[in-house]
């Protein structure tokens, strides 16, 4: 009998010669899955390629909701950005499409399921783990990284085999997308010294072509997780909509980075985020009204490791679930509103209130009602200082004057090529 594989499928040309040449080379039925994470794929003609090519099914699951609420928010609560700058969303949809290629395997019975990835990404690692992981009985086949076809290779393919591929010029970028964010590989952009051109981004306008007016939204959250905007309660597939539309107007979002792949590595990176990098400023903002200062240092180093972790396919992990507990756990006052000013391809959080703020006006103002007790400094300082000063006593002491009492120990004057 014919075993069955499930394939995630894109409508692309790679996935729908994929489907083929799971069939010819490997002997499969190929059931195609089309997730829609918020990518706005074709359905109609992604269904027609997919037949076409002789899938015995193109499902497609709309799994928006699911991916925003169980995926990208938790990394929203914990702040998480790879390497300082990527909002991971690719990364966080990866095991999610992964979980769902193997329910489908078992509604469907099939004993094996695929991916297009190269064997060059991190994609295919995220992948990997997470179906082993969920089914660790499944075959994996990894279509791109296993028959290496170049483009025009794919393309002869789909022509032997009558599959309509389009007739537009082929991008020469590699593209991801999901609600959490675009990602944009290749071209010229493997050039790190090259400035991304414009006709790459989607989303984000360019910083001239921006408005001259500022926006204003107001964002509140709930425990960490945003509700509403402008007071209008959303749920997460239209708040986040209506979010990237309004900051990628003003250009916010835009990311350019060279990264270090898991695989060994460097790779220039473009990504455009702008719901993502305007809701993770507002979300600092509310912690910093709602979280303790050890509490904000502490979840900043998990913070590093959750994305981390994120990135490395590593979601179906103990590691991820106690990492996860924590987060939520701080979460229990992050509840609030947030103004965030939208301008010139930057989102400014100017505003920020709390029904549980630990900000307290009476001891932080300057003005009329001052509650705190300025001569109770003295003595903190008194003892807070008695450490540094007991030891420059007795190790750190230069002479009076001398000018090396500013300089670091053994570190040597800056060279700037002027001769000493
Ligand atoms: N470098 C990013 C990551 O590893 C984005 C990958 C984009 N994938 C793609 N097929 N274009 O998460």
């Amino acid at each position: 009998m014919t075993e069955t594989i499930v394939l995630a499928y894109s409508g692309g040309l790679d996935t729908s010669v994929a489907t083929k040449w799971l069939q010819e080379e490997r002997g499969y039925d190929v059931v195609c899955l089309l997730a829609d994470l918020g990518n706005q794929p074709d359905v109609d003609s992604a269904r027609e390629r997919g037949l076409k090519a002789g899938a015995l099914s193109v499902d497609v699951v709309d799994a928006r909701e699911d991916f925003l609420r169980y995926f990208a928010f938790p990394a929203l609560a914990a702040n998480a950005l790879y390497q300082g700058g990527y909002p991971l969303a690719t990364a966080l949809g990866r095991p999610l499409i992964a979980k769902l290629l193997v329910d489908r395997a078992r509604e469907v019975g099939a004993s094996a399921v695929a991916h297009g990835c190269t064997g060059k990404g991190n994609d295919q690692v995220r992948f990997d783990l997470a179906i082993r992981a969920l089914g660790p009985d499944l075959t994996i086949v990894g279509t791109a990284r296993e028959n290496l076809m170049t483009r025009d290779q794919a393309i002869e393919y789909a022509a032997r085999f009558s599959i309509p591929v389009e007739t537009t010029v082929e991008s020469p970028y590699s593209t991801d997308e999901n609600l959490w964010g675009r990602s944009i590989e290749c071209g010229v952009l493997e050039d790190p010294w090259v400035e991304p051109p414009e006709e790459i981004y989607a989303w984000t306008r360019h910083l001239q072509e921006t408005p001259a007016e500022s926006d204003y939204v107001t964002i509140g959250f709930e425990r960490g997780t945003p509700v509403s905007l402008d007071g209008d309660r959303l749920s997460p597939v239209p708040l986040v909509e209506r979010l990237n539309d309004l900051a990628g107007r003003h250009g916010i979002g835009r990311i350019d980075m060279v990264e270090d792949r898991l695989v060994g590595i460097k790779s220039r990176e473009i990504y455009e985020a702008p719901a993502a990098v305007a809701l993770m400023e507002a979300h600092r903002a509310l912690e910093a009204l709602t979280l303790s200062r050890r509490q904000r240092a502490f979840k900043e180093r998990v913070a590093q490791e959750y994305a981390e972790l994120i990135y490395e396919g590593l979601w179906f992990t103990a590691q991820h679930q106690d990492l996860a507990a924590y987060i939520q756990s701080t979460q229990r006052h992050v509840t609030g509103e947030v103004r965030v000013r939208l301008a010139r391809a930057g989102a400014v959080a100017v505003g920020r209130q709390a029904p549980r703020s630990l900000y307290s006006h009476e001891l932080a103002t300057y003005g009329e009602g001052d509650r705190y007790d300025q001569t109770a400094a003295q003595g903190f300082i008194a003892i807070w200082g008695l450490p540094v000063q007991l030891q420059a006593e007795q190790q750190l002491l230069r002479q009076p004057g001398d000018p090396k009492t500013l300089a670091t120990p053994n570190q040597p004057a800056p060279d700037n090529g002027a001769d000493g």
